[in-house]
Parts: C-alpha cells; sequence; structure tokens
C-alpha cells in the first residue's frame, strides 16, 4: 500500500501520537483475535513513544496480560549494555507498566553465535505468530498487528542495511547481519522483509533534518529496496504511516 505521511511539530509529538495509535491497533487486535501482537522498533526515536505509551492517558488503556512485544532488531550485546535496544524497551516501557505483556519476546544479544541466537528466535516468533502447528513456511498465521520502524538517515531499518544479503531473503524470518552504516558498530540480529511486510499495519517514527532525503526516498513511488531499505514497506498490504517532524521537511 502506498505510505501515507503524517507531519509533526517534533518529537514530543511524534511520541504522543504514536502512542495514541498504538492504543488503537491494540484496542482493536483485543477486539477482534483477543491478542495483541506489536514490534518494537529500535534506535532512540521510538523512546518517547514508549514512555507516552506507559503513561495516561495510555497507561491503563490496555490489558497487557494479552499484549505479545516482538522486537525488530538487536544489537549484539549483552541486555545490560547501552546499546542494547532491549534495555530501552525495559526502561522506557516495560519497568513502567502495570502488569507485564503476556509475552516480550527479547532477541539474544548475548549470544556468541549470531546464526544460533537468530534461529531461537525465529522459533520464538513461530510459536507466537503461528501456534504450534507451524505454517507455511513464510506465511504467519497471525501477522504482527502494528510494527514499529525507525529509518536510518541512510535509508536502513531494523538493522536491514544498504546491500545487506538479508534483503534478499525470502523465507527465514530472522537473520544475523554484520555491523551497519549506522552506529553502534557492531553485529546485529534483525527480522527480514518476509515476516516485516506482512505485519497488519506499519508505523514509521522519523526525525531530524538528517533524514530529510532519506525519507523523500522512502516515499518515492520509484527506488530500489536494496539502496534504500526502508522502501520494503511499499509491499506491505496494510497501511503504512510515516510519522515525521518538521525537520524533515526543512523545517
Ligand atoms: C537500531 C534500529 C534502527 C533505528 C534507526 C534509527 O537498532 O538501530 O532498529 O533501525 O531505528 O537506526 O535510529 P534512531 O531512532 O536512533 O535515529
Amino acid at each position: 500500500m502506498t505510505p501515507r505521511l503524517a507531519l509533526f511539530d517534533d518529537a514530543a509529538a511524534i511520541a504522543s501520537e504514536a502512542a495514541r495509535r498504538i492504543v488503537g491497533a491494540g484496542v482493536k487486535a483485543l477486539w477482534e483475535r483477543g491478542r495483541f501482537r506489536v514490534g518494537l522498533s529500535g534506535g532512540r526515536t521510538p523512546e518517547g513513544a514508549y514512555r507516552a505509551l506507559a503513561s495516561p492517558p495510555w497507561l491503563d488503556a490496555l490489558d497487557w496480560a494479552r499484549v505479545a512485544l516482538i522486537f525488530g532488531d538487536e544489537r549484539r550485546v549483552p541486555a545490560g549494555h547501552p546499546e542494547s535496544n532491549q534495555r530501552l524497551v525495559r526502561e522506557a516501557l516495560l519497568a513502567r507498566l502495570p502488569r507485564p505483556p503476556s509475552a516480550v519476546l527479547a532477541m539474544d544479544g548475548a549470544d556468541v553465535d549470531g546464526d544460533r541466537a537468530a534461529k531461537a528466535y525465529e522459533e520464538a516468533l513461530r510459536a507466537e505468530l503461528c501456534g504450534q502447528g507451524g505454517a507455511e513456511a513464510h506465511l504467519a498465521a497471525q501477522p504482527i498487528d502494528l510494527l514499529l520502524l525507525g529509518m536510518g538517515a541512510d535509508g536502513h531499518t531494523a538493522s536491514l542495511f544498504p546491500g545487506s544479503t538479508a534483503l534478499a531473503e525470502t523465507t527465514r524470518w530472522v537473520a544475523a547481519v554484520p555491523p551497519g552504516s549506522a552506529p553502534p558498530p557492531v553485529p546485529r540480529l534483525t527480522l527480514t522483509p518476509p515476516i516485516l511486510i506482512q505485519s497488519r499495519a506499519i508505523l514509521v517514527l522519523v526525525t531530524g533534518a538528517d533524514k530529510a532525503r532519506a525519507l523523500c526516498r522512502a516515499l518515492d513511488e520509484r527506488g530500489d529496496e536494496r539502496a534504500c531499505p526502508i522502501r520494503l514497506v511499499h509491499r506491505c498490504p496494510g497501511e503504512v504511516t510515516f510519522l515525521a517532524d518538521r525537520a524533515t521537511q526543512g523545517g
């Protein structure tokens, strides 16, 4: 589906809007399917949204006992490391919730064997999205309901960097990848396009003038995913929305 762009004055406004949309998607998923599967973005941009989600008025809006948190990617560092996405989510969201989510599928960034960690996460993710029965190699019986993504100034998303071989993946849902073109320069674990594009809806949070060019490339009808990986969202049949601040528009 053609992505939509919604502009906001600043990061705080984006954080509030993202929290509002997460709750809206969650209430809908819980009503329709009794469970809400949300994919969390790494990086710093979503921190405000996580804090807003764990604060009034949204704090008690979701039945967290029926929510599953999924990670879009992880840096391969210990869980307590300052660069760990899991650490940021734990501090900004989990520690402030009234009750723990039904499931927190964290990637094992501390495993020295990246392929082993990727396989373990894929098994956990398939159990969450396909049940024990499993499903066809690349199809999720219950896709991620709402996927949050960030975007780097080079157009990467999750840990799918320009030119990455993981961009050509067609069946595996999780890959171990080398350090990319954005800090921190550490190897990573990342969800791959086959599972990302199955999400029922995608929300991309983008702030800062340094991302203005990548945002233009992301939204252009034409372009190459290998050069600008965030363009993979064009393949998602669900609703795709970019929440961006005015700084990305030269504002
Ligand atoms: C990561 C992210 C990555 C991030 C972008 C934007 O683990 O680094 O998943 O894709 O979303 O690099 O990062 P910022 O939000 O920090 O600008």
